[in-house]
């Protein structure tokens, strides 16, 4: 059974974390550990499908993961370029929109132009809009709207006066999108590592000690069910978010 409608998150943001770990614990080279981590993302992708999730977006490659071994990070684009090759169809066909948020401008041109075709194939799909973090970061995002509303402001589109946090949350990465409601971390650490940091302001923050590629559905489930159990109070008493749920009918 379903959690009941209206304590399922519209979108979940994951760090995708633990992999080197996993692959260490089991005298592996860290690139196992990346591998192992993207049969997660599959079965992650196809829960947000089943579960009705809206958005689902994933933390693959931080601006900061530039300064990890060479091989290491040449194995990681390796492993884009394959997935996206041999995942976009299935995506496709489960009706899923894949878009990927970071500064790609780093990124080697064929993987590039596979990031482009991905998205442009799937651009009318809304089974689940699935985004990929890589080359991202929270900061940088934010700078690079700061950009965009400095440039309006240049071009006369737009008066200084004007902006306000609806104006630069407008020009953020997946702005179409709602801000996550439930934010996941594995691996056990307890940081936000730079991911998406204006939308998460009030995300739920779910923590768990299970490496990336030993997360599962039943880790998903547990993590969907601490989030329902969850009041959100947006800066209101406990009482006021009752009060509004009982006259709502919920
Ligand atoms: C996360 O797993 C994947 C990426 C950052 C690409 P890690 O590679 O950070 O795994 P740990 O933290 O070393 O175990
Ligand atoms: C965060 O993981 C980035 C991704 C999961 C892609 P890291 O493993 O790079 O984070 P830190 O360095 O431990 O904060
Ligand atoms: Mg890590």
């Amino acid at each position: 059974m379903g959690a009941p409608a209206g304590v399922v998150p519209r979108h979940v943001a994951i760090v995708m974390d633990g992999n080197g770990r996993w692959a260490r614990q089991r005298r592996l080279p860290r690139t196992a550990g990346h591998r192992a981590g993207v049969k997660t993302v599959r079965v992650i992708v196809e829960e947000c499908l089943r579960r009705r999730i809206e958005a689902l977006t994933l933390f693959a490659f931080s601006s900061e993961n530039w300064r990890r071994p060479r091989a290491e990070v040449d194995l990681l684009m390796q492993l884009f370029l394959h997935t996206l090759r041999g995942e976009v169809r299935q995506l496709h066909e489960n009706g899923v929109r894949l878009r990927i948020i970071g500064e790609r401008g780093a990124f080697p041109d064929t993987l590039r132009r596979h990031m482009a075709e991905a998205e442009a194939l799937t651009a009318g799909n809304d089974a689940l809009q699935l985004q990929v973090a890589a080359n991202y970061g929270g900061r940088w995002d934010i700078a690079q709207a700061a950009q965009r509303l400095a440039a309006d402001c240049a071009a006369g589109r737009l008066a200084p006066t004007a902006i306000d946090e609806t104006a630069l949350a407008a020009r953020l990465a997946g702005a179409d999108l709602p801000d996550p409601d439930l934010f996941v971390r594995t691996g056990g650490e307890k940081r936000m590592s730079n991911f998406l940091l204006w939308q998460s302001a009030y995300a739920e923050l779910y923590f768990t000690d299970l490496l990336w590629p030993e997360f599962d559905e039943d880790a998903f489930g547990l993590a969907l069910a601490d989030y329902a159990a969850r009041q959100r109070r947006f800066g209101l008493t406990g009482e006021q978010v009752v009060a509004m749920s009982a006259r709502a009918g919920g």
